[in-house]
């Protein structure tokens, strides 16, 4: 089978999870390669254009790697709540000089744009997050020859993806830094273990496991492949590397004073994600209303002149439960780690 094949051939069980915004570079996918692993690139907040590119640099060094999408599933969001929290977030926008959208904008990620390419010019594996896709999409991926995954992050979730007709699952734990890829993003996942996930879905699902959330150390891989995952997919582990395109604003963070544990927080996006804390957060964590894509446009503006200026305090700090354990070093070092003495 394809999907066996695809996981079975790699020289260590571990995938460089994809991190949209800046963190998963060509280099980083290759640096995953290189250790034996498989890198995703990540398509989302790209053009069809700038994933073509990205696509064509990997090629340079590697056929082994992953490309990852953002599938449509929009929270459209009521508009008086839009214009409440667009009011509530108005000094930081004076704070930065920049202009929030008056109205709210949807749009779907240039989805069909990007599976158009991924159909003409195809790659190993393609995930699917946030949405699952039709199931005439999925086949227009397996007909030229990819892999197809999705993240589900429940077994009701793992059911809807297996029945869709997807190859593998990436069971992603509430523990995983960034967006949630809940397929019901108006319910805040409610915390609960990786192994213990993974063991629930392993259980009645036919479909191989790639396990996600929270994995820093060997035991938290080797605990995750005993409760039935192939391999795991590790993202804030990789955030320092030199390879990653992290910005420099969010590795201040990461490098400096403890700023506490993480929150699972729609205030950025309208989508429950899990971020460092930071001042944006202290003052609106809890007062963002349920509403992706609309809400990450309206706060777009704000998070890019922070991140343009330098200052953590006003841009979306993803990681996951364990960034306090990450080190700045290469992503070779952490995949040598991860998985010494397996
Ligand atoms: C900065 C950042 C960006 C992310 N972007 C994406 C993305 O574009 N697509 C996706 O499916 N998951 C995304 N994720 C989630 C990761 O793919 C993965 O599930 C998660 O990093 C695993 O948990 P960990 O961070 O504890 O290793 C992102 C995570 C982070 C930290």
């Amino acid at each position: 089978m394809a999907t066996m094949t695809l996981l079975d051939d790699l020289g260590i069980p571990v995938l460089a999870a994809p991190m949209a915004g800046g963190p998963t570079t060509p280099e980083l996918v290759v640096a995953a390669a290189a250790a034996g692993g498989l890198g995703v690139l990540a398509a989302g907040y790209r053009t069809a254009e700038a994933l073509a590119e990205q696509v064509a640099a990997v090629r340079q060094t590697t056929g082994t790697f992953g490309v990852n999408l953002f599938a449509p599933n929009p929270v459209p969001v009521e508009r008086d709540a839009y214009d409440t929290y667009r009011d509530r977030i108005r000094h930081d926008a004076e704070r930065f000089e920049v202009d929030v959208p008056a109205e709210p904008r949807e749009d779907d990620d240039a989805w069909q744009a990007k599976l158009d390419l991924l159909v003409a010019d195809p790659v190993p594996l393609v995930s699917f997050t946030f949405g699952l896709p039709s199931d005439r999409d999925i086949d227009r991926l397996r007909k030229v020859g990819t892999t197809t995954a999705q993240t589900v992050t429940s077994a009701q979730e793992a059911r809807a993806a297996e029945q869709a007709g997807v190859d593998l699952l990436v069971v992603q734990a509430p523990a995983a830094g960034g967006h949630s890829g809940t397929l019901t993003p108006e319910h805040v996942p409610v915390d609960r273990p990786l192994p213990g996930l993974v063991a629930e879905i392993a259980a009645t699902s036919r479909k191989p496991i790639v396990a996600a959330g929270g994995i820093m150390t060997t035991a938290n891989v080797a605990s995750a492949l005993d409760a039935g995952a192939l391999a795991v997919a590790v993202g804030t582990a990789l955030l320092l590397s030199p390879e990653a395109g992290t910005s420099a604003a969010h590795r201040a963070a990461l490098l400096g004073p403890d700023r506490g544990s993480t929150l699972m927080t729609r205030a950025f996006s309208g989508r429950p994600a899990r971020a460092i804390p930071n001042r944006f957060l202290a003052s609106h964590h809890g007062g963002a209303p349920s509403g992706y894509p609309a809400i990450h446009h309206l706060t777009s503006p704000i998070r890019k002149a922070a991140g343009a200026a330098g200052d953590p305090d006003y841009v979306n700090l993803w990681a996951g439960t364990g960034y306090r354990s990450i080190r700045e070093r290469p992503a070779a070092d952490t995949f040598a780690d991860l998985t010494s003495g397996l």
